[in-house]
């Protein structure tokens, strides 16, 4: 295996700092075995360009199907943390024991920056996405290191980021019955919760400190318990480990609206001008992925968020979850 680092270019007005390692496979003919020997005997480099660049695109790996990917996450020996177990609100579909489609949401709906699963209790502390192919136009993947923006935040509006710490973030959203894949948070309520019935529906979401409503059409009003809004990744760096942005701006829906969507842990609403000024200031962190077919984006979601842009033509990526982590939740806010 010959892999060399090669370096990526920012964009105009991305910080140099959030471009993501790009390691580039030479061979032209590489095996199964040898890729997955390579990983094994260079977890501890990987690693590292990890908890440094926050996420790590490996091309030219000749990954040509998701079973493909499949053996390439394996290798790197990490907890499979399967879709159907998490409580995530995007539809997805299920290709093998570790992957599944990134989002079915249909091509025109952006996805705005998020940390996987922040707004539930159980997060991946890592993910995988595979590229089978690339959409015709758009279809990036931007991604952004969430501990930079952080920085930023606490300079430019340090009340607020004192409050989201103190406070802690409560967010809802209303399910359907049944899958809704026109939405990209359309995921039944039945399937999120792992319940075929109400009162187990209901037993799983006392579990988790959610409180509940139920609504007409088989709908399911939830509210997370007070969640976390700022993780602390190692001694003295941190993160905006949130679904803020996501939240306040995308999660819209027929039976959604982002204006309910999230609130400081004491019930109270967010400061809309800092919200807006974290979205915008989110934009000098993020580096856009612009897909290759093969390529794999490995992202630490403890620091970086991701998105998906609009696209046209086929798009084709496949994620894969691991390490889940219960995430601290108090059942009011301090
Ligand atoms: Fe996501």
């Amino acid at each position: 295996m010959y892999v060399t680092q090669i370096p990526l270019a920012p964009h105009a007005g991305c910080d140099e700092r959030a471009v993501p390692v790009l390691l580039n496979c030479e061979n032209r003919a590489t095996s199964p075995e040898s890729i997955q020997a390579w990983i094994r005997e260079c977890r501890a480099e990987i690693e590292q360009h990890l908890r440094g660049a926050g996420a790590i695109l490996f091309r030219g790996f000749g990954l040509k199907t998701p079973e493909d990917f499949d053996q390439f996450v394996s290798a790197f020996g990490e907890d499979n943390f399967p879709y159907e177990q998490s409580f995530s609100n995007a539809v997805r579909l299920v290709r093998t024991e570790r992957v599944f489609s990134a989002n079915e949401a249909p091509a025109d709906v952006k996805i705005f920056l998020h940390h996987e699963m922040a707004q539930t209790p159980i997060f991946p502390q890592k993910l995988f996405f595979f590229c089978e192919m690339a959409a015709a136009e758009g279809g990036a993947t931007p991604l952004c290191r969430s501990d930079l923006l952080l920085e930023r935040l606490a300079q430019s509006t340090p009340q607020f980021i004192a409050d989201c710490e103190k406070k802690g973030l409560k967010y809802t959203n209303v399910m359907p019955g049944g899958d809704d894949a026109s939405s990209g948070m359309g995921r039944s309520w039945r399937k999120t919760l792992q319940a075929e019935g109400r009162e187990a529906a209901e037993t799983r979401l006392r579990d988790f400190g959610y409180s509940w409503e139920w609504l007409d059409d088989d709908c399911l009003r939830a509210t997370t318990p007070v969640l976390p809004a700022i993780r602390e990744i190692s001694p003295g760096r941190r993160s905006f480990f949130n679904q803020l942005i996501a939240a306040s701006s995308g999660w819209k829906d027929k039976r959604n609206d982002p204006s309910r969507a999230i609130t400081y842990g004491d019930g109270q609403p967010l400061d809309h001008e800092a919200v807006l000024m974290a979205s915008e200031l989110a934009r000098e962190f993020t580096f856009e992925v612009n897909w290759q077919p093969g390529d794999v984006a490995l992202v630490d979601n403890c620091i970086s968020m991701h998105a998906r842009q609009p696209f046209t033509g086929t798009r084709k990526i496949w994620a894969s979850l691991v390490n889940a982590e219960h995430q601290k939740f108090s059942e009011t806010s301090q």
